[in-house]
């Protein structure tokens, strides 16, 4: 390869140097000198394993590699994905919060992958990617239970306080995870939005390229702003989010790049960690659990989340699930795929749902439904949980509160249950709706004590 390619592929690495255009190579310090020599018996043992010849000095408390193709005596893509390799084997020294040391209780939290790893798939430490999402807030809607005089007591998993604002990052921490453990250098997803900012921000934080590909046009702001800035190539096609979704499939199978769509079962696992979480605060599990569906993904993992909890005797009885879809984007409900599916809630603006078998299976094994709420019915919950509740929700995470307040009008359900909505997703990712549809106006006035209080009703 040429020079340039050599440094283009350098920017992905830190620390390591080239050398006459043809090696790379980096020196590695260590505090005690067996500590150097483990370090050079591993890469060795990797060397070995990848069938591959790098040089490997030891000298005291430090460590030189160069790496380069005996064969060609020069540089070929395989000595950067060595290279990257071997600075995975070094060992970190633990933070402050990883030792605990001299921080609160909140800052125990070790993310999900670590809280609940008996629970999910092995993943070497060394490779877990996290922002320590999960450990979301489960609130309780009184004011909303006295207002339609609900029967129940409800509560609100807010999904918006994970760290790119939504319930993805509970699946993308492991599925990135994942990834990386694998050796990936990129992923790939179709997306809404959501997926497409976690899965730009996990891929940013584990030094991967991020492909997201989204329907032109038909996503909130704040998922558009947020894949930019975490560096991912946003990749706007003028379709669909399903026409998104099979074109990405195709590229997984034919290219080297992880699909990171909640079809890559890592995604799921990652995200029935909020259905252990909700009864790990409850002390057991909700008598019903209400969720959007739009791709259908989330209604699967917590399914299955509550499945193996009651398997592995952490909770006596498994809650009924309740899934609701948009009126004019509702494949499950009707029983067959929607070409052009539309709603205000874009973010399960969604045709052909991937995990259609795994919402009905939650629905029918867990003895419960899915329908549809409209478009004025999600946008008139998402203005309550605002107003009665102080949630600002995107509006498709509403839709699960909508459709509680349809079913409780109906005397769904019966008295002293207890009921828990998930909010999928934080409202600052669709500014556009809030401006569009907040009942109160800014009002504008001089700067001018008089005129403040004039404006005030004063
Ligand atoms: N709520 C929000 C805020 C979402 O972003 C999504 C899905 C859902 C609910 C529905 O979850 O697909 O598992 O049934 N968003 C995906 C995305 C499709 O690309 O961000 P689901």
């Amino acid at each position: 390869m040429t020079v340039e390619q050599a440094q283009e592929y350098l920017k992905e690495l830190a620390g390591w140097e080239l050398l006459d255009g043809k090696k790379i190579a980096k020196e590695f310090k260590f505090a005690r000198y067996l500590d150097g020599i483990a370090f050079a018996q591993k890469v060795g043992a990797l060397a070995e394993e990848e069938g591959h010849h790098p040089h490997i000095h030891v000298f005291y408390k430090k460590v030189r590699i160069e790496i380069w193709t005996h064969k060609i005596d020069g540089l070929t893509e395989s000595d950067f994905i060595l290279a990257a390799k071997i600075d995975d084997l070094t060992p970190r020294p633990p933070s402050r919060i990883e030792k605990g040391e001299g921080l609160g209780e909140r800052a125990r939290w070790p993310g999900v992958y670590a809280h609940y790893r008996a629970f999910l798939p092995a993943i070497a430490d060394e490779h877990i990617v996290t922002l320590l999402e999960g450990n979301t807030p489960l609130v309780r809607a009184r004011r909303l239970e006295e207002r339609f005089n609900l029967p129940c007591e409800l509560y609100l998993k807010l999904e918006g306080a994970n760290p790119t604002g939504s319930f993805k990052d509970r699946g993308m921490t492991v599925a990135i995870s994942q990834a990386k453990q694998s050796g990936a250098r990129a992923v790939i997803c179709a997306s809404t939005g959501n997926t497409a900012a976690s899965a730009a921000a996990y891929a940013a934080r584990a030094g991967m390229r991020a492909f997201v590909i989204v329907p032109q046009g038909q996503i909130a702001l704040g998922k558009l702003a947020g894949s930019m800035t975490y560096g991912a190539q946003v990749i706007q096609v003028q379709g669909n989010f399903d026409q998104a979704l099979a074109i990405v499939r195709q590229i997984a199978e034919e290219y080297p790049v992880t699909l990171v769509n909640s079809v890559n079962p890592q995604r799921l696992e990652g995200q029935k960690t909020a259905a252990f979480e909700v009864c790990d605060v409850l002390k057991r599990a909700p008598d019903y659990h209400a969720l959007p569906v739009g791709n259908a993904g989330n209604i699967t993992a917590y399914w299955q989340g509550y499945c193996e909890y009651f398997s592995s005797k952490q909770i006596a009885k498994r809650p009924v699930m309740l899934g609701f879809q948009a009126e004019g984007a509702a494949p499950i409900v009707l029983g067959h795929p929607v070409e052009n599916p539309q709603t205000v809630a874009t973010a399960i603006k969604i045709g052909n749902p991937a995990s259609w078998q795994g919402a009905l299976q939650a629905r029918d094994e867990s003895g419960g439904l899915i329908a549809t709420v409209s478009d004025a019915q999600i946008l008139e919950a998402y203005q309550l949980l605002a107003q009665l509740e102080g949630v600002f929700c995107e509006p498709a995470s509403a839709a699960s509160v909508a459709g509680v307040l349809m079913l409780a009008q109906r005397k769904y359900f019966e008295s002293d249950s207890l009921v828990v909505c998930t909010l999928t997703g934080h409202g600052l990712k669709d500014p556009d709706t809030a401006l569009a549809t907040a009942s109160a106006k800014p009002i504008t006035v001089r700067a001018e004590l008089n005129e403040v209080l004039r404006a005030m009703g004063l």
